[in-house]
């Protein structure tokens, strides 16, 4: 079986009204209502023995490959993504009050983000639909990813990312992977509007999360959390959200291993937004059944710096199916969550990322996360993406005169050097 794909049968419907739709046609939205697609699989063709072949494989996206909708998995544009590691986190859950929390780091994965595990499913689509242009608009992740995915696989690539609002690191990446980098005057949610119009008009393929082939990339991340805990699910998963795909490929990850009958529990799933770029967070509070969208969003947190977020009804969905909840974190609780997982844990995330801990710390000490409680935190992004929100915070080291005694001076001085001292903002 292993190397072989196995057909299996998938189309695209509609989230809304449940048109179908031939996947091998480049479309991202329902013709008839414009709302989401998603990939659905005949889930009755998985065969019994899935689990043996999964299991003959390594760690990755592409061991799961059976449920990942395309047809060519030997020319599959791929770097090795997925496999990351859950953490077990002994010092951080004794600080905050719990027995069993882990921490899946995304920021593993080949260009530093979960993007990648969409990216490889996305472009190798795009080859398969015989796309030789790709576009996003990106906070900086997608676009990093995107760059070293259309390199990869040698088509041309374009990004439009906030003008003056993405994180250096993400910047240089799609730079040194030769992408046309487009800075826009304006916000993520101007920038995605505009590139999701021209992707329409033009024969360019559009790889942000409207894109549902690249969610299924991205759940092969809740696979892969059920197999590191040994066929066990968690009774919570805490992620970040910000345009809330990957909230939602997440859940569609484990409803597919729940229907096939490789897990009997489900996670609640838990969405946590930065205070100033909160719409989900506010509406579902407000006793909303749609979402108030914000028009200037503003928090530390560039990666998930998003007003209107796309899919903000597949998240919807999948928040209240599992029971879950959304809860919003303030710059300065997300600076702190951030601090302390790098120095209780030695795991360095960016901070979009340390808003899944920064909301998971609140949740505790609001008594809705049971001590007793399985928890897994989803790390979305290395931390050296975005080292000058770390310096801005932080003393710098100080400086001696280059002889033993000075050194030893500065050593006994501990005050001045301990690690972790923290400057607050
Ligand atoms: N964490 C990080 C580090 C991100 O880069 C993003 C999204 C998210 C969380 C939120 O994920 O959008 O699926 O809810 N970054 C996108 C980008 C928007 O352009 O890189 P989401």
């Amino acid at each position: 079986m292993d190397g072989e794909l196995m057909k299996m049968s998938f189309h695209l419907e509609c989230i809304g009204c449940g048109s179908r739709y031939d996947p091998d046609q480049v479309i991202y939205t329902c013709r008839r209502c414009g709302d989401l697609l998603s990939v659905e699989f005949d889930l009755s063709d998985v065969p019994g023995n899935i689990e043996d072949a999964w299991r003959g494989r390594p760690l990755s996206v592409w061991r799961y490959r059976e449920l990942l909708p395309v047809s060519t998995f030997e020319r599959r544009v791929s770097l090795g993504e997925g496999g990351t590691s859950l953490n077990r986190c002994i010092r951080l859950s004794d600080k905050i009050g719990l027995k069993n929390l882990y921490v899946k780091n995304e920021g593993e994965n080949p260009t530093g983000s979960f993007k990648d595990r969409g990216m490889t499913v996305g472009v190798t689509k795009a080859l398969e639909l015989g796309m030789v242009r790709v576009a996003c608009a990106s906070t900086g992740n997608t676009s990093a990813s995107l760059a070293a995915y259309a390199a990869r696989a040698g088509i041309e690539c374009i990004v439009l990312i906030p003008s003056g609002k993405i994180a250096f690191g993400k910047l240089t990446q799609a730079i040194i992977h030769g992408a046309k980098v487009i800075q826009v005057k304006g916000n993520f949610d101007e920038a995605l509007r505009i590139v999701r119009r021209i992707c329409h008009t033009h024969r360019i393929y559009l790889l942000n999360s409207v894109n549902p082939f690249r969610l299924e990339g991205q759940k092969t991340a809740a696979f892969e959390i059920r197999d590191q805990l040994c066929g066990k699910v968690p009774d919570k998963i805490v992620i970040p959200v910000g345009n809330a795909g990957n909230i939602s490929a997440y859940w569609k990850g484990f409803m597919e291993l729940h229907k096939i009958g490789l897990i009997d529990d489900l996670p609640q799933m838990i969405g946590i937004q930065a205070e100033g770029a909160a719409p989900i967070a506010n509406s579902l509070k407000k006793g909303l059944d749609f979402i108030e969208f914000v028009e200037n969003p503003e928090t530390v947190a560039t990666a998930i710096r998003i007003g209107s977020p796309v899919n903000w009804k597949k998240a919807v969905r999948a928040i209240k199916e599992s029971r879950g909840t959304v809860e919003k974190v303030s710059d300065k609780e997300i600076l702190e969550a951030q601090r302390l997982l790098a120095q209780l844990e030695g795991i360095f995330v960016e901070p979009a990322s340390a808003a899944s801990i920064a909301g998971l710390i609140r949740l505790v000490n609001e008594g809705l996360i049971d001590k007793d409680e399985t928890v897994v935190c989803i790390l979305t992004g290395h931390g050296l993406k975005d080292p000058d929100i770390v310096v801005r915070q932080f003393a710098r080291p100080i400086e001696v005169e280059a002889t033993e005694e000075a050194v030893i001076d500065a050593i006994m001085r501990k005050e001045k050097i301990a690690v972790g001292v923290h400057y607050s903002m």
